[in-house]
């Protein structure tokens, strides 16, 4: 079983995250980017696919292409951002991208900075040359990362707004003992309530939360509740990224409640009740 060691509060840092996009104009310290790269160094997800990082300095960016990083006027001040790339193809390709980029977000809320999960609205095609890409490798992710600038602008305070960012899905709708038919309560959740609580404020795309977790005995099976409208709007499975996502915030937590435990994948999906539309993804082993 793989050991980490935590360098942030979790729960603590995963409140406090929120997506930002709205940044002040200036540069990110060269120690804070060094922090950040040694920090995505140590990540290890669940997964095996390998997730390279790419730092891209907003300024360096203008030099070579003559133009900005377009965000569609989504994310306006940022002067860096990362991107996270991936072997195409791969099982488990984007989820593992979802799992340690997500770790190296929280990472970077411990440290007071400001990110936004990009799926969608970037171009990607400019940034493909910026990051080195490589032929087979492909780049479902960007973020923004700075200090966030006081006030929201009106067209983050509409997207916040039409995606229902606050919002999450209650408890019923989203955890379940033994079958989807039945819902589990925080009571029933034991000392996995904080696991859960913070898969369930986990940031998603579009914040569809597409997350639905069955305990069986002492598993808990990690489902994906899939929207096509999602899905085929970006162009690839983006809510794969978002069940990596969940899967970093309950592991995380439940290192930090000293609860123990390992990643399985079994070969088949697992035989419950009302899983017949969803997609099984990985199952956490307690003990
Ligand atoms: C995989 C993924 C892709 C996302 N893509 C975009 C995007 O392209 N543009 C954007 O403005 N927000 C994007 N978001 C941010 C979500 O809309 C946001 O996380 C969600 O509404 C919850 O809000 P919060 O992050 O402030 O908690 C993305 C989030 C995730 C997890």
């Amino acid at each position: 079983m793989k050991e980490k060691s935590l360098r942030f509060p979790v729960k603590e840092t995963i409140k406090k995250r929120t997506s930002v996009r709205t940044y002040k104009p200036v540069s990110l310290p060269g120690e804070l980017e060094r922090k950040l790269k040694n920090y995505a160094e140590e990540i290890k997800g669940p997964f095996s696919p390998q997730v390279r990082f790419a730092f891209i300095k907003e300024d360096s960016f203008l030099e070579e292409s003559g133009g900005r990083i377009s965000t569609y006027g989504v994310i306006r001040g940022a002067k860096n951002y990362m991107g996270a790339l991936v072997e195409k193809g791969l099982d488990k390709n984007l989820e593992q991208v979802g799992y340690v980029l997500e770790e190296l977000i929280l990472y970077a809320a411990g440290l007071d900075l400001g990110t936004c999960w990009l799926g969608g609205t970037f171009k990607i095609k400019v940034l493909e040359k910026d990051v080195g890409m490589e032929k087979g490798e492909i780049l479902p992710i960007v973020t923004p990362l700075g200090y966030p600038a006081k006030g929201k602008r009106l067209i983050e305070r509409v997207m916040k707004a039409a995606a229902g960012s606050k919002k999450r899905k209650p408890w019923h709708k989203l955890f379940f003992n033994g079958s989807l038919n039945s819902p589990i309560s925080e009571k029933e959740a034991g000392s996995y309530l904080n696991p859960l609580e913070m898969v369930r404020l986990a940031p998603s795309a579009s914040n569809r939360q597409p997350w639905r977790l069955v305990q069986e005995g002492t598993s808990w099976h990690f489902f994906m509740d899939p929207s096509k409208i999602v899905n085929q709007t970006v162009g690839y499975p983006i809510q794969r990224v978002d069940m990596g996502i969940a899967m970093c915030h309950f592991e995380l937590t439940a290192l930090e409640e000293g609860l123990r435990g390992e990643w399985v994948t079994q070969k088949g999906k697992p035989a419950l009740e009302g899983v017949e539309k969803l997609h099984y993804i990985a199952s956490w082993l307690a003990g």
